[in-house]
């Protein structure tokens, strides 16, 4: 609907839970919205943890309401931090998943609000997927424009990535748009010869998609939540908010691990 959108829309995915998409998300959406961005954070994951994450609760009207209910996201948008807002998940999106009304539009509700909504000014949306490739998950992908994958150092880790290329490209497909592919390096042990060694795959499996700085295991990360704030309001100076400093420089850059 506006005329000149910049915004970036990035949809942080990766069926395997637990690899840092939400503390990818919170933390790379504060250092962004730092480094003088204006961002919105968008929770699609039903368990609401961005809203937590960032001392807020999920239960306020939120994408439930726009997926379910047709209400506009301006109508649901909150200030989390200077230039960084939040829209929630809500309680009742795990729903959205179930409603069978509505056909195949059902997937473009997301994209169709976002196009309706002051987002389209932001600098930065990011998206906070859910660990599955559901409705949901297809509302992300007809919505963004890009994708961003955390791999955590793990084997497991890899697994899956081959099944996600395959539903991005049927996404680009029914979306009639192309899908730019970002990695990045999450909860990295980085004495740990495993951690390397997926990294070099991913690095000789993506080359050129691969962002520069990858994110060390930092318990500042994992204890932050529980506070309600980012690596940035809990421990400015730790490596996790170096390192999600260094990835939002990759982000705006376009800084690549092979240039
Ligand atoms: N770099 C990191 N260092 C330490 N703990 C991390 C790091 N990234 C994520 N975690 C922790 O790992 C768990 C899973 O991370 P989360 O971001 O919730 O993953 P996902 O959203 O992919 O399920 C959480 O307890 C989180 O605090
Ligand atoms: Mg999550």
């Amino acid at each position: 609907m506006a005329a000149q959108a910049k915004v970036r829309i990035i949809a942080i995915m990766n069926q395997k839970g637990g690899v840092g998409k939400t503390t990818t998300t919170v933390n790379l959406g504060h250092a962004l919205s730092r480094a003088g961005n204006k961002v919105a954070l968008m929770d699609l994951d039903p368990q609401g943890q961005v809203a937590t994450s960032l001392g807020f609760d999920n239960n306020l009207p939120g994408l439930d309401r726009v997926l379910i209910e047709g209400l506009a996201l301006d109508e649901i948008i909150v200030q989390a931090r200077d230039g960084l807002d939040l829209i929630v998940a809500g309680s009742k999106l795990n729903q959205f998943e179930h409603t069978s009304e509505g056909g195949i539009q059902r997937g473009h509700r997301l994209r169709e609000a976002l196009q309706q909504s002051s987002l389209q000014q932001y600098d930065y949306v990011l998206i906070d997927c859910p660990p599955s490739s559901g409705l949901l998950g297809v509302n992300a992908m007809f919505a963004a424009a890009e994708l961003m994958i955390p791999v955590s150092g793990d084997y497991l880790s890899l697994q899956g990535l081959s099944r996600m290329m395959q539903v991005m490209k049927r996404a680009e497909e029914l979306a009639g748009h192309r899908i730019r592919l970002w990695l990045v390096s999450t909860r990295m042990q980085m004495r740990r010869k495993l951690t390397t060694e997926v990294r070099n795959r991913i690095l000789k499996y993506f080359p050129g998609r691969v962002y520069f700085t990858p994110v060390r295991e930092n318990v500042a990360l994992a204890e932050c939540p529980s506070f309600g704030k980012t690596i940035f309001d809990y421990r400015v100076n730790s490596p996790g908010a170096e390192d999600y400093r260094g990835l939002a420089q990759d982000v705006m850059s376009g800084r690549t691990a092979d240039g």
